[in-house]
C-alpha cells in the first residue's frame, strides 16, 4: 500500500482530530491542533492513503537547556503521532517521525523529544529504531497514573537557513 506525507491543511482538523480520538487517550478541543499547526505549521504533518489521511503527527518548538550539553537550544517536542488502526504496521508512523525531524531542523532544532506511556511498545520500538533513547522516566505523567517515558534524539546538523516557527 502506497502513502504519501504532506503538510496538514485546515480541511483535514476533522480527519485527525478523529484519528487522534480513536488512537490515543490524550485528546485535544480542535483549537489545541489548530494552535499548533499555526506554531509550527511544517511539523504537523498528515499521512494519505487513497487521498484518506490515515495518521499525523503534530509537533512544538520549544527553547530549553541541552540534553546532551550545557548551553540553551531549540528543541522539538513531537506532542501526538498515530495512525489509524487498519493503516499500521507498514512504516507510516516511523515515516511520519522522520519526516517530523526534518522539519524541525528546520526550524533550527538540535534535537528533539516526546512522551511516550511505558506500556506502548509499538511506539517505544519505533523511537528506538529512530535511535531516541530513553532518557528518563517520569512518574504518574498521565492523567490515569501512567508512567511515561522521556525519549529523546540528537537532531543532525540544522540547515544554515532555519525558519522561523511562529506562536
Ligand atoms: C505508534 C504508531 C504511530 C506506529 O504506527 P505504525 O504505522 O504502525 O508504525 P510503523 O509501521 O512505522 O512501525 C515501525 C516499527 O514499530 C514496531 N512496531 C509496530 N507495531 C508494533 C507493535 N504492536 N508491537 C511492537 N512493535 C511494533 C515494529 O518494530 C516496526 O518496525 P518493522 O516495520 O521493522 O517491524 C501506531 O501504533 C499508533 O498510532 N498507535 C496508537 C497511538 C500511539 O500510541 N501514538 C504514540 C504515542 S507516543
Amino acid at each position: 500500500m502506497a502513502w504519501t506525507i504532506r503538510q496538514f491543511e485546515r480541511s483535514d482538523i476533522e480527519s485527525v482530530v478523529e484519528i487522534n480520538r480513536t488512537c490515543l487517550p490524550e485528546n485535544y478541543p480542535e483549537q489545541f491542533f489548530l494552535g499548533l499547526y499555526y506554531h509550527a505549521p511544517k511539523a504537523f504533518l498528515v499521512a494519505l492513503v487513497d487521498d484518506v489521511v490515515v495518521g499525523y503527527i503534530m509537533c512544538r518548538i520549544e527553547r530549553g537547556m541541552s540534553t546532551y550539553g550545557r548551553s540553551p537550544v531549540k528543541k522539538g517536542h513531537i506532542v501526538s503521532v498515530a495512525v489509524a488502526n487498519g493503516q499500521r504496521h507498514q512504516g507510516i508512523g516511523s515515516d511520519l517521525v522522520k519526516a517530523a525531524m526534518m522539519a524541525m531542523i528546520g526550524y533550527g532544532a538540535s534535537e528533539c523529544f516526546l512522551e511516550v506511556r511505558k506500556s506502548n511498545e509499538a511506539a517505544i520500538s519505533i523511537y528506538e529504531n529512530l535511535a531516541f533513547e530513553i532518557k528518563r522516566l517520569l512518574k504518574g505523567y498521565y492523567r490515569d497514573g501512567e508512567d511515561a517515558y522521556l525519549m529523546t534524539k540528537k537532531l543532525d546538523a540544522a540547515p544554515e537557513a532555519s525558519i522561523d516557527a511562529g506562536g
